[in-house]
């Protein structure tokens, strides 16, 4: 097995992610830290609680991060995923409660407490939390196996912006940061993500299991399309942060290089975007795995065997 932390803003799809990784006995998921993004740090934390409930897996403990970007002011979607971040299920109020330590004093504590290099940060959100806990504890970025992130657009462009994809821009400077660290990144950019479409038959097979998991991913997805299907015109939604949990369990399902990632801080028009130099024009060293393309029927195919191994 694998020891991971997630850091997350959940939102619909950071919650499919987290769900089919706490049904894989592949993951050993340590916890899971929470991040101000898709909408305020107290709905991300609560909505984590009802994740790690719903999947009866309340062993795994929910730390709250950072409640706003290191130097910005929080930029929220609430047009994407509603008002709560997770409507579409009806999902019981958490009967748990979050552990006292910051999400990132959680991440340093738990990385350092670990053999180096067996813990992976697997990553749905702004980097806010990795950055500070980067920036508090220089040792951890030796200390661990990786990160694998949702984030960053280049063939795809932007989806926040022309140019920048929503987790990069809403703290381009905690990206930039993470990037520069010389921890091994993977990214799953739009660029994949905008290849994995929930169509109506791939929301229904998750219905059709019959379980509560799988009823609450097909409302949840079925929730996210209708604001994904008007902006794109696709028969389907792309499901971004599932990825991060798909490329840990199973990396054959993508392709990609590595490449030189720099971050856009400065400029207010293309601010957040990922300069990805995928041709290897700049010479700049390479400091990210960037991952391309997938088969989105082995992605869903796995996403759906494992939301049906859940309550
Ligand atoms: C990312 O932004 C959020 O809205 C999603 O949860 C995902 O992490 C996609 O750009
Ligand atoms: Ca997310």
């Amino acid at each position: 097995t694998r020891a991971v932390i997630f850091d997350t803003d959940p939102g619909q799809d950071d919650a499919v992610a987290i769900l089919a990784a706490l049904a894989s006995p592949e993951l050993d998921v340590l916890g899971i830290s929470t991040v101000a993004g898709n909408i305020p740090l107290d709905l991300t934390t609560k909505n984590a609680l009802k994740l790690v409930e719903l999947a009866g897996r309340t062993d795994v403990p929910v730390h709250a991060g950072c409640d706003r970007p290191l130097g910005r002011a929080l930029v929220t979607a609430e047009h994407v995923h509603g008002e709560t971040g997770l409507d579409g299920p009806d999902l019981p109020e958490p009967a748990t409660k979050p552990g006292a330590a910051h999400g990132a004093d959680f991440i340093i504590e738990t990385v350092r407490a670990r053999e180096t290099g067996t813990v992976t940060l697997l990553t749905l959100g702004p980097l806010t939390n990795v950055a500070l806990a980067f920036a508090k504890a220089p040792d951890i970025v030796k200390r661990l196996g990786g990160l694998v992130m949702m984030g960053g657009g280049c063939f795809e462009g932007g989806n926040i912006t022309p140019a920048a994809e929503f987790n990069v821009y809403v703290d381009p400077e905690a990206a930039a940061m993470v990037f520069r660290s010389g921890v091994p990144v993977t990214v799953l950019p739009l660029d994949v993500t905008h290849q994995m479409l929930s169509t109506p038959e791939r929301i229904d097979a998750f219905r059709a299991l019959g379980n509560k998991a799988g009823a609450a991913v097909a409302a949840m997805l079925s929730f996210s399309e209708r604001f994904d299907v008007a902006k794109y015109g696709s028969a389907g939604a792309p499901l971004h942060d599932p990825c991060v949990t798909a490329f840990a369990l199973e990396p054959g399902i993508f392709q990609g290089r590595p490449v030189n990632v720099e971050v856009e801080t400065g400029s207010p028009l293309t601010r957040g975007m990922t300069v990805t130099d995928y041709w290897g024009v700049s010479g700049r060293p390479k400091n990210a795995f960037w991952v391309r393309s997938g088969d989105s029927d082995r992605f869903f195919a796995l996403l759906t065997e494992r939301i049906g191994r859940l309550p």
